[in-house]
């Protein structure tokens, strides 16, 4: 079945879903989880996808798998992402996502990590055309008018930079979306973003196109939009520790302001926010562990990170959080 994706000028949608606004969470397995996607959309995201969930754990019944798919009202727009390189787990994980009533589904075709590529599943799938739209149909298949959109990178290397025919691949299969992280699965995660390949694709097929890749600010969102033409953008590690830079971005793509840095003391109470998320959807024990990496990404950059760093590695629960906390926004308070 096609589904009806708009795109009436400013404003884009997936069937009845209106996005506010055009950049988006990236799906970050072992970071953008519930705490981050909320506070993510209460800055602005557009939209959020959950961290990838394995379609054969899923089709086991791993409990875990679930877990990765349940969505509640605050992460909204919200898709479940899914992995796997067998098309029949996917069709069976994808019948199983709908229970957890996604406002979309995401394959998976650009996961670089060797555990995902072995079993078939990621960017593995950019060398297997073939088998890549057999999954898409059977995930369109299984989801029932629910959208299905794939998120893909240039290619395997930079010889392989197949993009383009395997996004126009995906859309003939039923994609209602595509994702182009422009980057080829050898590079993983360094730069430099080819931002021409998402251009390319975004003139080859008629389907929205996602472009991703290095994006940390307004001025990089605008420079991506315009450079591509692509319709939305997705932001991945420039909202760690930072998830106020869809606020940033909005302002900069709706009316040219760049919003000056949250003061610290601002950063700091963000972040205690993020970490009482945290505790309290998997309990204290684990949210004060998960705790210590995220404070280290909210203090980078920060006058008295690299002493604070230490400290926050060895935090077992809230207060002391706090005290460090309430430390380095005094160390960086303006004296008038
Ligand atoms: C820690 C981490 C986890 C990620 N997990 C996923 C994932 O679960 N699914 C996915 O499609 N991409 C995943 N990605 C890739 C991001 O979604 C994004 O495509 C990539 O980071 C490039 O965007 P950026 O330059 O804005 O970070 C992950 C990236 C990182 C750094």
């Amino acid at each position: 079945m096609k589904i009806n994706i708009w795109n009436s000028g400013d404003t884009l949608g997936l069937c009845n879903i209106k996005f506010n606004g055009k950049a988006a969470l990236a799906p970050l397995a072992g970071v953008a989880d519930r705490a981050l996607r909320e506070l993510s959309i209460g800055y602005g995201a557009a939209f959020t996808v959950c961290e990838m969930a394995s379609a054969k754990g899923i089709s086991l019944g791993d409990s875990k798998s679930a877990g990765l798919m349940s969505i509640t009202d605050g992460e909204r727009p919200a898709g479940i992402q899914l992995f796997g390189g067998c098309p029949d787990a996917m069709y069976e994980a994808a019948k199983k996502a709908l229970l957890f009533n996604p406002d979309f589904i995401d394959i998976n075709m650009g996961c670089p990590v060797p555990k995902v590529i072995s079993s078939g599943g990621g960017a593995a799938l950019m060398k297997n055309p073939v088998l890549a739209s057999e999954i898409v149909k059977n995930v369109v298949r299984a989801a029932e008018g629910v959208p299905v959109t794939v998120k893909i990178r240039s290619g395997w290397d930079d010889n392989s930079k197949n993009a383009v025919s395997f996004a126009k691949t995906c859309e003939e299969t039923g994609a209602s979306a595509i994702t182009v992280h422009g980057r080829t699965r050898t590079q993983m995660f360094a730069p430099p973003v080819d931002f021409d390949i998402i251009r390319q694709v975004k003139k080859a097929v008629n389907i929205p196109v996602i472009g991703n890749g290095g994006v940390a600010n307004g001025k990089e969102a605008a420079a991506l939009l315009e450079t591509t033409g692509c319709d939305m953008i997705m932001v991945g590690k420039g909202a760690v520790g930072s998830p106020w830079v869809f606020a940033e971005i909005n302002a900069y793509l709706n009316s040219g302001v760049v919003l000056p840095e949250p003061p610290v003391s601002e950063k700091m109470r963000v972040m205690l926010k993020h970490i009482e998320k945290l505790c309290e959807y998997k309990g204290d024990y684990i949210g004060m562990r998960e705790a210590r990496k995220h404070a280290a990404w909210y203090i980078k950059g920060i006058k008295g990170a690299a002493r604070y760093r230490a400290k926050l590695n060895l935090i077992e629960n809230f207060d002391e959080l706090v005290e460090i906390a309430y430390q380095i926004a005094a160390l960086n308070t303006v004296d008038f």
